[in-house]
């Protein structure tokens, strides 16, 4: 036999499957499982009329760019589009700029493979999304978590640990934010502190890496406008680099994300998902410009607003009404996630088989935390299932918090009994 484990690379030896794509085949192998755990858009928001009809006419159209190896940066329609977007959230990103990216995942991805050598530190928010974690940590990188308030990171907490990490000699490359409406936490960062944010990364040169995916599924209480302003738009030096996605707007099937940085850098990244896949893929690149061009996406956006809040309004009644007791909660303003601190001594981890025989899943929050063991918190995430399914899992999580509350107290209550 083979022994394969002499052939790996240090990095094929330490790669983890994320939590949450694990939960992600539970899912799968279970038919009456309710799901809180992966981060999917909801199935009922696909367009699929549009984008038959449209995959139909870019097919139709027999032009070769829509079967054919494309130019490594994107195509260049969708680059235009995608400079609109940016332009509407108030982020200057010509042509030269971008880079179309297989989702905001492998934004990510090339970002670790560009900026991070081993042993050099990212800075990151804590908790902060596992699949960042995943991919800094995939070439060795080390990650330093700061502690989060009300309105995002401490700033004092962060520069302490720059300033601790540079006299240890370490290189500290960038801090990775998600400003709104953070997977996991839901935490919209404030506007204040997103300019202290990027004058703190001038002060100090560090680049910034912000990744902003939900950026467009705010609810009624944000002014979209200010709250949730893109530290990219008052970026005068380059230090920001941006990358948000089509996944949780129009689909996630088609893997279409972007990447926006300064010229010097953007290259880079050119060179790198060179490396990776030589282009991404020209039909799917296709069907997301006609989207944009044909106004499906802009359709789609206060759609998607109004049916992500209305499941959010469903899983905070279901929550207040079942599990008031056992966990608190901040409600997000937007976003696919409720992040819970569950009271008393339960833990996330240790929940999860219980929550499992009752029927439903979430990922525990220790996936998302780099530094200490956090283990109170659990993220629900309430975008993909219907409401009455929302219902359902709330009432099996208040029954398998419930066993889990039993299960503390028998130990103690066992000798009473003798
Ligand atoms: C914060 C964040 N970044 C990036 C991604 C990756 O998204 P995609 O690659 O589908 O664009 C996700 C997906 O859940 C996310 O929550």
């Amino acid at each position: 036999m083979t022994n394969f484990d002499a052939f790996l690379s240090c990095a094929g030896e330490t790669m983890q499957e994320s939590a949450i794509r694990r939960m992600g085949s539970m899912l799968a192998d279970s038919r009456d499982l309710v799901s809180f755990a992966p981060g999917y858009p909801a199935e009922a928001a696909f367009v699929w009329d549009d984008l038959r009809a449209i995959a139909d006419d870019v097919l139709s159209s027999r032009r070769e760019s829509v079967l054919q190896y494309g130019a490594t940066r994107g195509y260049r329609p969708l680059l235009e589009s995608i400079t609109r977007i940016m332009a509407e959230r108030g982020i200057s990103a010509p042509l030269e700029q971008l880079v179309v990216t297989n989702g905001s995942q492998q934004g990510l991805d090339l970002t670790a493979r560009v900026l991070l050598d081993r042993g050099d530190v990212v800075l990151v928010e804590l908790p902060t999304y596992s699949g960042a974690i995943s991919a800094f940590r995939g070439v060795g990188a080390e990650l330093v978590g700061v502690r989060q308030d009300a309105d995002g990171c401490d700033l004092n907490e962060l520069d302490t640990a720059l300033v601790r990490l540079r006299a240890e000699g370490r290189r500290v490359k960038f801090f990775y934010t998600v400003p709104n409406f953070q997977n996991p936490t839901g935490l919209l960062v404030g506007l204040d502190k997103r300019q202290r944010l990027l004058e703190w990364a001038e002060r100090r040169d560090v680049l910034v890496v912000e990744d902003d995916p939900y950026r467009d599924v705010y609810f009624t209480d944000v002014t979209k406008e200010a709250d949730t302003r893109a530290l990219a738009a008052d970026d005068t030096s380059g230090r920001v680099i941006y990358m948000s996605s089509f996944s949780k707007t129009l689909v996630p099937g088609l893997r279409v994300g972007w990447l926006s940085a300064a010229p010097e850098l953007v290259g880079r990244f050119e060179l790198a998902k060179q490396a990776t896949d030589l282009c991404s893929g020209a039909l799917g690149q296709q069907i997301v410009n006609e989207a944009c061009r044909r106004g499906v996406l802009a359709r789609q956006l206060p759609r998607l607003r109004a049916l992500y809040q209305e499941k959010r309004d469903v899983m905070v009644d279901a929550l207040s009404r079942a599990c008031g007791d056992a966990l608190t909660w901040d409600i997000p303003r937007g976003g696919f996630f409720l992040w819970a601190r569950l009271r008393g001594p339960i833990d996330g981890d240790a929940l999860l088989p219980r929550a499992l025989a009752r029927g439903v899943i979430y990922v525990a929050g220790s996936a998302f935390f780099v530094s200490g063991a956090e283990r109170q918190f659990i993220r629900l995430s309430f975008s993909s299932p219907p409401a009455d399914q929302i219902h359902e899992g709330v009432r099996r999580l208040a029954g398998a918090l419930s066993d889990a509350r039993k299960a503390a107290s028998a130990p103690a209550a066992a000798p009473a009994a003798r």
